[in-house]
């Protein structure tokens, strides 16, 4: 799953480093929110730093997702006072494995379900970025993920949502992004705790891929220390493609 359900606006600065303003995350924290996207350059100048730098000292929130081997951008954020608070891991599959299609109840979603798919995402991220990251209450990362699960019912966000049925009741949902050259990207997806280990995730991602388009790869994010969500990817075959740090920076309170 991406962490990052933002605006995509026109880049305040472009060349190396870009600061981008994020109008959802914004509404939803009641602040201003800012994207850093982008690999810092030696020949760049001091132009970015010197706007990243007064961007810090602004009251506000500023996120950057840096990959991992772009050491140089890293330690650059980290004068400029940002904290790595997860690294983020993207998975792929072509095919996936151990996918059973008898079993749960999995369908696509329909608009009835859209207060309980809401509700499960409220109860169920502990390892997203806004639920690791100290200085943000745990209620305020509960509502980000809800409301990322509504979006998708006001076709703000996402493609697909399929659910999993237990007992004639929702218990899980997976939300998904048709992106380009066929690749079928999770978006988000949950079980509620105590319906866990029983192959829900398992059978909503198969489902997925038998239904959702004709994708020719999935995608996933998700966190390193996510170590359940780790071991359902790899048990469906996913491998680790790339990975990135997540900074985040808090500015001073008004
Ligand atoms: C990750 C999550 C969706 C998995 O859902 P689930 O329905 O419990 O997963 P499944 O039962 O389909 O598990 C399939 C396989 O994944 C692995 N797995 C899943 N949870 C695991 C855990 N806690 N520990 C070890 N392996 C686990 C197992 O190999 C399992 O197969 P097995 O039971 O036959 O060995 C669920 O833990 C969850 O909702 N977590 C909170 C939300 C979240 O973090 N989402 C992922 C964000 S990227």
């Amino acid at each position: 799953m991406s962490d990052q359900p933002s605006d995509v606006s026109v880049p305040h600065s472009v060349r190396g480093l870009s600061i981008v303003p994020d109008a959802w995350l914004a509404t939803i924290m009641n602040r201003d929110v800012h994207r850093i996207t982008g690999v810092w350059e030696e020949q760049e100048g001091i132009t970015t730093l010197q706007e990243l730098r007064q961007l810090t000292l602004r009251p506000g929130f500023a996120y950057a997702k840096i990959a991992t081997q772009e050491v140089r951008t890293s330690h650059q954020l980290e004068e400029c006072g940002f904290r790595i608070v997860d690294t983020a891991l993207t998975l792929e599959t072509p095919r996936l494995r151990h996918v059973g299609t008898a079993g749960p109840l999995v369908r696509l979603a329909t608009s009835n379900d859209a207060p309980r798919v809401v509700d499960i995402a409220r109860q169920s991220f502990r390892y997203s970025r806004f639920h690791v990251d100290p200085d943000i209450p745990l209620s305020l990362a509960d509502e980000i993920k809800a409301r990322w699960a509504g979006n998708f019912f006001s076709r703000q966000r996402g493609d697909y949502m399929v659910v999993a049925e237990h007992d004639g009741r929702v218990v899980g949902f997976l939300q998904l992004i048709a992106a380009a050259e066929q690749v079928l990207m999770i978006d988000l997806v949950a079980v509620l705790p105590d319906f866990r280990g029983l192959g829900l995730a398992a059978a909503m991602i198969g489902f997925a891929s038998m239904t959702c388009g004709h994708p020719r790869m999935v995608r996933v994010g998700t966190q390193s220390a996510n170590l359940p969500s780790l071991a359902l990817y790899y048990k469906l075959g996913f491998q680790v493609v790339s990975s990135s740090h997540i900074f985040h920076h808090h500015g001073p309170s008004r």
